[in-house]
């Protein structure tokens, strides 16, 4: 079976085609095309994302970017058109995510699989960020993929929980930031200190020639298995206002002018520090609530971070621990295809395509 699939939840338009067998969903998966759009250029001269320009700028590219995914994978007539009678099935990101966005790649893929005559599947953003993790970086599915019951920690910038698995598409919200999601801390954080858009990946740079000891930040004691980072943020902005010498009135925005480049390697070092060590102590107090736990999986943008790679690799030694390949942590339409492999390999049925619903909020259990 080829699923074609289709994600625009927020400033990245891509899609992907998929290969595999049903009745082997895991060993027989190959990626023939994956096409990412990053908006991320856009968005760096505004510091964030601006929902009205991504949702155009989605606009703009979705059908190229699927004739692409139809090209790359050689789906292609021998006229050049592309060849419908070679997909199965669509996929797409129905939810969660920005309203405007998830509109263009939602409405496409019920226009196309109205046209085409092709079963359509909604996926759950967060389904396909943990689906992400059965894919190995040659593209094809893992030989050993997670098993379950499993923990994922979710670390994007729109979301921190931690989701537990007891079977393939099953789940359960076990803990959830009351506040900032771990991502947009990242992004904050480096917005303070002056770091380019997106923080993550600019803070995790910076780091490399900082001490993680210089700063000494809080570890919030958030009961149960839920997080908190807004005080994180707060705490850096604070702990920069004393090292600079001016009043916690002064405005964020004039700190970056104040700190020099050993300085901000040092915050973002200690951040980084900081913000990994919450997620692996509420997740190792999750692994002692469910000791039945075989797997456990990052997913999402943060999962990309090196020092929480190295850090849960250290620190969860009995236990099988996935990340997702690099090229596959961020949005990307792959991540949208395996989730629904495994649905359909379960027996899930397709949605009637003209009542897919646009959920610009909504839980994945
Ligand atoms: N190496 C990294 N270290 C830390 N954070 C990172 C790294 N790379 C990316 N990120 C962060 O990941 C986030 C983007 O991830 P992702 O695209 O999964 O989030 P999203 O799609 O916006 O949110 P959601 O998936 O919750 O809807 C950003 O906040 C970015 O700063
Ligand atoms: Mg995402």
């Amino acid at each position: 079976m080829n699923i074609l699939s289709i994600e625009s939840s927020c400033d990245e338009t891509a899609s992907a085609i998929l290969s595999f067998d049903p009745k082997s969903p895991n060993t027989s998966i190959k990626l023939l095309s994956n096409v990412v759009v990053s908006q991320i250029d856009i968005f760096k001269a505004y510091g964030g994302v601006i929902p009205e320009v991504a949702a155009r700028s989605h606009l703009e590219a979705i059908l190229p970017v699927i004739d692409r995914a139809f090209s790359d994978a050689g789906f292609l007539t021998p006229e050049e058109k592309n060849n419908w009678e070679k997909i199965d099935a669509i996929a797409v990101t129905n939810t969660p995510g920005l309203l405007g966005s998830l509109l263009i790649g939602t409405l496409t893929a019920r226009t196309l699989s109205i046209l085409h005559n092709k079963p359509l599947y909604p996926v759950h953003h967060l389904k396909s960020h943990i689906y992400s993790a059965w894919l190995d970086k040659n593209d094809k599915g893992r030989e050993n993929p997670p098993s379950f019951p499993l923990l994922s920690l979710v670390v994007s910038g729109g979301h921190t929980q931690i989701i537990r698995m007891p079977s393939d598409n099953k789940f359960e919200i076990i803990g959830t930031t009351l506040d900032d999601a771990v991502g947009e801390c990242f992004d904050k954080v480096a917005k303070i200190l002056g770091l380019p858009y997106p923080g993550g990946p600019s803070i995790s740079k910076s780091a490399l020639s900082g001490n993680p000891e210089k700063y000494p930040l809080p570890i919030p004691n958030i009961k149960d298995l839920d997080f908190s980072f807004s005080g994180l943020k707060t705490a850096v902005l604070h702990a920069v206002q004393k090292e600079v010498g001016v009043p916690i009135s002064y405005p964020s925005h004039k700190l970056k002018n104040l700190l020099s480049p050993e300085q901000i390697a040092d915050f973002s070092a200690s951040f980084e520090k900081t913000a990994v060590e919450i997620l692996i102590k509420k997740l190792k107090k999750a692994l002692k609530i469910y000791p039945d736990t075989t797997s456990v999986v990052f997913a999402g943008g943060v999962s990309a971070n090196e020092t929480l790679r190295k850090t849960a690799e250290k620190t969860l030694k009995n236990l099988n621990v996935y990340f997702p390949p690099k090229k596959f942590s961020g949005d990307n339409a792959a991540m949208v295809a395996i989730s629904v492999a495994h649905e359909i390999s379960s027996g899930i049925k397709p949605a009637d395509p003209r009542s897919v619903e646009i959920l610009p909020r909504s839980s994945i259990a």
